[in-house]
Formats: structure tokens, C-alpha cells, sequence
């Protein structure tokens, strides 16, 4: 079984570790701010570990990046090249410019044409960034319950084995896949998340709605 290495601290970072760890999955946890996780950290079992983004680098085989849209260049440098080479990224982050939204309509500090995505894989070719889990709330990231329907995860990526990979961590978090191809898919599938926090914004509503897309 992989050893799960995971870039964030927040809500995302906590829930997909529980999930893994759910799993029987091996999971590094890393964080800028240990001390603020020892409450949390009793509560995981002997399968958790804490330490710097490099500690959770380095241990994974399998990682994921959760930290804020803004920090996401400075976190992934800010780890030992070695430790990220040939590995697949889940990469959850958003592009989020810190102001308010606009009648719930949050803004990024990307454009249309480049994903946050994009400039990660650009700066890390040897690192195969997939990614998922962006445009769904973290209270509903590991088997969300809709009545046995079950949400869509949209994901794209230039590595067909990192995102075959992802595919079946998904299935194991309750949720059907969604490939839209290579990284410029991050060009649609992270503003998806400014579409997803609408409701929350306007009307409150930020743990019972998740995208699903029908076929016939
Ligand atoms: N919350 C959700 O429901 C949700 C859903 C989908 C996607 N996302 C996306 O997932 C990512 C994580 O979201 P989140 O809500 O879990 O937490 P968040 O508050 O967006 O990010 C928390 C993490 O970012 C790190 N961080 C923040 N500023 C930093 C800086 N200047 N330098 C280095 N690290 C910094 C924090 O470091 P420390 O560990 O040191 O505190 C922490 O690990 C975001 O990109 C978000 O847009 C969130």
C-alpha cells in the first residue's frame, strides 16, 4: 500500500488524511504550523504522522497538494526536487484571490487561458500534478452521501497512469471520474469551484450539493 504524503493543513488536508487513514493508508501530514494539529493528531491513530511539507514529501509515494491557491508555488518549492520526481500530486487547490466575492461570486488571481494547474505543472515537469477534488466541499470529499447517487470528480492531468491512479482513489471516496484531459483541463475544472461556492455564499448552503454529469 502507498504511503500517502499531504501538502496542507486546512479542512481538505485533514479530510482526505481521514480518508486515507479510513482506508489503511500510511498518511504524512505536512504544515508550516505542527503545533496547531496535536488535538486532531490524537484523534487519527498510529497511522499519522506530522512534520514540514518535505517530511510529508518525502514520505509519500503518493501525494497531495492542499494548501491555499497562493502559496501553492512557494509550498511545492519550498520541498526537495528529489522527493517530488515521478510521483502523482493531487492537486486541490483553487485559485483564490483574497477579497470578498461579489454577490458569491469569489475571484481568482488566474486568467481564463491559465490554470493555477498549469503554472504548477510548468514549474515542476518531473512531478505529474492531477487534478481533483477542487470544486466539492471538504464535508463531502470522502463518500459523500446523496442517496446512493454518486458525484462526479473531474480531472485532468498529462500522466495517463497518475490519473488512473487518481481514478481509483475517487472510487474509493464515493465518486464516479471524470477525465478531461491534459492540464489545460485546469482552465475549466478550477473555475468550477467559483460555481460550487455560489450557493454557500448567497444562501448559506455549503454541505449538501455536488456536481454530477449525466449521460445517456
Ligand atoms: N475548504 C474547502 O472546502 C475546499 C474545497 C475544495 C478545494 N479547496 C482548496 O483546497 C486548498 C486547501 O483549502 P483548505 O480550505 O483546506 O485550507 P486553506 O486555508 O486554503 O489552506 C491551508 C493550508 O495552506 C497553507 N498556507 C496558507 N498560506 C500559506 C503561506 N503563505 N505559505 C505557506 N503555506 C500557507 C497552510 O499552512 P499551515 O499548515 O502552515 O497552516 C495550510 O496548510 C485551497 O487551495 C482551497 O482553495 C478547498
Amino acid at each position: 500500500m502507498k504511503n500517502i504524503g499531504i501538502l496542507g493543513s486546512g479542512e481538505v488536508g485533514q479530510t482526505l488524511a481521514e480518508g486515507f487513514l479510513k482506508n489503511g493508508y500510511k498518511v504524512c501530514l505536512g504544515t508550516g504550523h505542527p503545533d496547531k494539529l496535536n488535538d486532531w493528531k490524537s484523534q487519527q491513530g498510529d497511522n499519522i504522522s506530522i512534520g514540514s511539507f518535505s517530511d510529508a514529501a518525502k514520505f509519500g509515494d503518493l501525494l497531495v497538494l492542499a494548501v491555499k491557491g497562493d502559496a501553492a508555488l512557494k509550498v511545492m518549492d519550498s520541498v526537495d526536487a528529489d522527493d517530488i520526481a515521478g510521483k502523482t500530486i493531487i492537486d486541490t487547490t483553487n485559485p483564490i484571490e483574497p477579497e470578498p466575492p461579489v454577490n458569491g461570486v469569489l475571484k481568482f488571481f488566474t486568467s481564463i487561458n491559465q490554470s493555477l494547474m498549469e503554472a504548477l505543472q510548468k514549474a515542476f515537469p518531473a512531478a505529474n500534478f492531477v487534478k481533483a477534488y477542487n470544486c466539492v466541499g471538504a464535508s463531502l470529499m470522502v463518500n459523500p452521501d446523496f442517496g446512493g447517487i454518486k458525484p462526479t470528480m473531474f480531472i485532468c492531468g498529462n500522466s495517463q497512469d497518475a490519473k488512473n491512479e487518481v481514478r481509483e482513489i475517487n472510487t474509493l471516496f464515493g465518486f464516479d471520474t471524470e477525465d478531461m484531459g491534459g492540464v489545460e483541463g485546469g482552465r475549466a475544472i478550477e473555475p468550477l469551484c467559483l460555481l460550487w461556492c455560489i450557493p454557500g455564499f448567497l444562501r448559506n448552503e455549503w454541505t449538501g450539493h455536488a456536481f454530477k454529469l449525466l449521460r445517456k
